[in-house]
């Protein structure tokens, strides 16, 4: 477990952007593929269409787009940047996608590096790039949280594969020395419980040479056991977040908005009711996204920036979770310009 208290210097978030791709798979379509239906899906998980990215276009290509956005918000010289983070657990190169990313944003002076944690990725990315921006290395810092779980799902498995789509959102944060937009945070791992969500390498051996294999590097579809997830989010999120409100002494009604990892209708309205926060500041686009994995925050983030919902110096209760398990919560102010 890792938290903050006291930050040499306090960061700004001053930016945000989003891309998805435009192909729209709705829920009658899957169940033309699989044995589904449009009311199963929108009464379990509050999805009714998701975005998949189709030839011609790439998650590095989604990635880069919402980078952008996010740097022209903050109307950053893109030489300016230090530091880009990528978090993703579907990169297009294992060696890492974010250094594309930087040739593609001319961010020639940013050190680039992908950060893999599932759904709560984007937040440990986050909280990461904080680090770097509190200790004065670091002034200026791009994080992108963007996955393509299209292309993991079995499409043949009903059970997983109504849950997600693909997108991608980022945010422009900067070092502030008078001011903190980054409240707190707390993230945590449990490695004992990994075994119900994962995307795992199979175990395929081949011969090498006489007396000797090697590991063919291929990984299996998404696989989870739904359930428990979903008995994981609920028992832990209101438990994260309830103890990062008690430690800054911040009660729930004054939060402004309450945004959540959008992988289910039903655990952001058992998290919201927990906090009794009601259901018109709970941020929900997951109809249209489905579960985006590391996108699916900064995604939320940037359309109710855009739409005017969030303003300037609202405060933010964010909370991630997914496979690792992993989870995380953070409480900040926005700054950009909206
Ligand atoms: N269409 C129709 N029926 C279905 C479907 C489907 N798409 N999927 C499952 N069913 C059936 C099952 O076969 C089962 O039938 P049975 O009773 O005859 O066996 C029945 O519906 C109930 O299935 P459950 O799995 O028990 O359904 P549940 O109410 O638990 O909902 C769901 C499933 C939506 C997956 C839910 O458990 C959930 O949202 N879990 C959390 C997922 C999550 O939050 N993931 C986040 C992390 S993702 C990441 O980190 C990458």
């Amino acid at each position: 477990m890792i938290s903050n208290s006291q930050s040499e210097s306090g960061i700004s978030f001053v930016g945000c952007g989003s891309a998805t791709p435009p192909k729209i798979i709705n829920n009658d379509q899957l169940g033309q593929r699989v044995d589904t239906n449009d009311e199963w899906i929108k009464s379990r998980t509050g999805i009714r269409e998701r975005r998949v990215i189709g030839e011609n276009q790439s998650l590095i290509d989604l990635a880069s787009d919402a980078a952008l956005k996010a740097i022209k918000m903050a109307n950053w010289d893109e030489k300016t940047i230090d530091l880009i983070i990528l978090a993703t657990s579907t990169p297009e190169d294992l060696f890492g996608s974010a250094p594309k990313i930087q040739s593609n944003l001319g961010a020639s002076n940013a050190v680039a590096f992908d950060l893999t944690a599932a759904c709560s990725g984007f937040l440990f990315a986050l909280v990461t790039a904080s680090q770097y921006l509190a200790s004065g290395s670091m002034k200026r810092a791009v994080v992108i949280g963007a996955d393509q779980l299209s292309k993991w799902v079995d499409w043949d498995d009903r059970k997983t594969c109504v849950l997600f789509g693909d997108g991608a959102g980022a945010v422009a944060v900067e070092a502030n020395k008078n001011d903190n937009g980054l409240i707190g945070y707390d993230l945590k791992s449990d490695g004992s419980r990994g075994g119900c969500l994962n995307l795992s390498q199979s175990n395929i051996f081949l011969d090498l040479v006489q007396g000797a294999t090697y590991q063919k590097g291929e990984y299996l579809p998404i696989r989870m056991e739904g359930k428990e997830v979903y008995k994981f989010a609920v028992k832990e999120v209101p438990i994260i977040l309830g103890e990062l409100l008690d430690k800054h002494q911040i009660e729930s009604e004054s939060i402004d908005w309450l945004l959540l990892h959008q992988a289910n209708q039903r655990i952001l309205d058992a998290v919201a009711s927990r906090f009794l926060i009601p259901s018109d500041k709970v941020l929900s686009n997951l109809e249209h996204y489905g579960n985006t994995s590391a996108a699916t925050i900064p995604l939320m983030l940037d359309e109710a920036v855009r739409d005017e919902r969030i303003k300037s110096g609202d405060l933010i209760a964010c909370s991630g979770f997914g496979a690792g398990l992993s989870w995380g919560a953070a409480l900040f102010y926005w700054h950009g310009p909206y």
